[in-house]
């Protein structure tokens, strides 16, 4: 038989609990009425708004966001820039995949108002239907996609990818630090890693990416 205490404890049942427990906790240091009143009147945790100021695809960009917002958050919900994908929101697909000052990241681990002054480049920023990015062209030419869900944190990663290894920027595969890195295909898949695709159009990636590395080389 089950114990009869439910175990499912929310994140804002946590937070109401805890700021009870503050409240409970000064009331029984003598002035409650005081300290009912501070409580009812603090502002909830975690409310304050922060305006930033940021350089997106080029153009300058100023919003005041709540301190919690991440940047995946500002750039589809407050800039309407929703070429920028969210998959899991957690740090693990790639789908949210943007550059920031020139490295690519996952913006759905970085808070909005981390990024004041910043140079943010998503996909809309890179290129056109009419005129594409070479990336674009060589996942289009080699049906790169599917559902294309993941394709534009696809296409942000692997335009770094080539940049990172041109650079001599070591991986998990870069046996002799050393050497000269080789665009393999067991670098690239390595670099690619963290770009999942649910469709499984890995094969057809790779050979756009590689496209793309031979064409410039
Ligand atoms: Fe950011 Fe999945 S949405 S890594
Ligand atoms: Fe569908 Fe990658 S093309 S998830």
């Amino acid at each position: 038989m089950s114990p009869p205490i439910d175990f499912r404890i929310r994140r804002r049942t946590l937070l109401q609990g805890g700021a009870a427990v503050a409240a409970f906790g000064a009331a029984s240091n003598g002035n409650s009425a005081q300290a009912q009143s501070q409580s009812q009147d603090a502002a909830p945790a975690g409310s304050e708004t922060t305006t930033v100021s940021l350089t997106v695809n080029g153009e300058q960009r100023e919003l005041t966001v709540d301190n919690r917002v991440t940047l995946l958050d500002a750039l589809r919900e407050h800039m309407q820039l929703t070429g920028t994908k969210k998959g899991c929101d957690h740090g693990q697909c790639g789908a949210c995949t943007c550059t920031v000052n020139g490295e690519r990241i996952n913006s759905c681990l970085s808070l909005a108002v981390m990024h004041d002054g910043d140079e943010v480049e998503t996909i809309e920023g890179i290129g056109t239907p009419q005129t594409m990015d070479p990336m674009q062209t060589a996942f289009v030419e080699n049906d790169g996609f599917q559902c294309g869900y993941c394709t534009p944190g696809q296409i942000q990663s692997a335009r770094k990818v080539i940049e990172e290894i041109r650079a001599g920027i070591p991986s998990h595969v870069t046996g002799d630090l050393t050497a000269e890195i080789a665009i393999t295909d067991a670098e690239i898949r390595e670099r690619m890693s963290g770009n999942i695709c649910r469709c499984g159009a890995y094969a057809n990636i790779l050979a756009a990416i590689t496209q793309v590395a031979e064409d410039q080389a």
